[in-house]
């Protein structure tokens, strides 16, 4: 196995308007919504954290800096359960080494290519990663562990990008990016074509991308170009597709599951699917939910 460039940073688009979740998202940013005790975001940086990242770059916009300061000193809060004798260990995760929280803002809404090209000074001249929140990737308890941990081995492996994807339904494809896959070797396909958004009739599979990439910065240069493309906006899948060919490119299959918090329901199953997963309430939700499902 030769030696690859480690996987040091990763870059979270964060500054969508959550219109989907209004009016919660009104004053709130849509990553800080909590799915029990910890809010999207966390789950991401904790997943970073696991695959071995350590500098966290936001791109954010107006209304976005709850996000940074979810990961800064809560000097007051902090003081105050010293005094109380508290345990601070909760709030272990928030924490960052200085320096290791970056924010950049992106001022127009130009798509989620836009929003990656917008990190290019501090992203640099490495490979780095990509997490859409809205998509929860949850580890199952095997000890494969999550979704980028997953990612980097195989890039530890083949090198060259990576993204995650799964399988859903056709009638669904039209709402995601989607591959053509190409030979398949375990957990691993290679990727032959990329469209984002495709018609049903148009989809080379029902394979989509699911939001975790690993990505060489060749792919800055790409976007640069600032085409538009599906629904006008400038779309990372257009200028991963140009890439391949020109570098190794893959899929994972993450070995877990998946919810998408990007849709009121899938939020739901989320929070209901992680709380009966949590020793320190599964035996009560799972009671609450026998009972309002009326099946006790
Ligand atoms: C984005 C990507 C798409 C991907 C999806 C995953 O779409 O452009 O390729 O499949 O995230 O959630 P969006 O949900 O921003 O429309």
């Amino acid at each position: 196995m030769t030696k690859r460039k480690p996987i040091r940073k990763a870059v979270f688009p964060v500054a969508g308007l959550g219109t989907r979740f209004l009016p919660a998202t009104k004053a709130i940013p849509k990553e800080m919504l909590p799915i029990i005790d910890r809010p999207l975001i966390q789950y991401a940086v904790d997943e970073a954290r696991e695959a071995g990242i350590e500098e966290m770059i936001f791109v954010t916009g107006r209304g976005k800096t709850s996000i940074i300061e979810h990961f800064d000193i809560a000097f007051e809060l902090e003081t105050t359960m010293r005094e109380r004798n508290k345990d601070l260990s909760i709030l272990a995760p928030t924490q960052a080494t200085p320096g290791d929280i970056i924010a950049v803002r992106q001022q127009v809404p130009l798509g989620l290519g836009h929003a990656i090209w917008c990190a290019r000074a501090i992203v640099g001249d490495e490979p780095f990663a990509i997490f859409l929140p809205d998509e929860l990737m949850i580890a199952r308890n095997d000890g494969a562990g999550g979704c980028m941990k997953q990612m980097v081995e195989a890039y530890n492996e083949v090198g060259g990008n990576l993204i995650s994807v799964l399988e859903v339904p056709e009638e669904e494809v039209s709402s995601y990016g989607v591959i053509a896959p190409g030979k398949r070797s375990g957990a691993l396909t290679e990727v032959t074509g990329l469209v984002e958004k495709p018609r049903r009739e148009d989809a080379p599979s029902n394979l989509i991308l699911s939001g975790r990439y690993i990505l060489q910065p060749e792919v800055m240069r790409v976007l640069e170009a600032q085409e538009k493309g599906a629904g006008g906006e400038i779309q990372l899948t257009d200028a991963m597709a140009k890439m391949i060919g020109t570098q190794p490119f893959h899929a994972v299959t993450f070995q877990g599951k998946r919810y998408d918090c990007g849709s009121k329901t899938g939020f739901v199953e989320a929070t209901l699917a992680i709380a009966l997963e949590r020793e320190d309430m599964a035996e009560e939700v799972r009671a609450i939910a026998k009972r309002l499902l009326g099946d006790s």
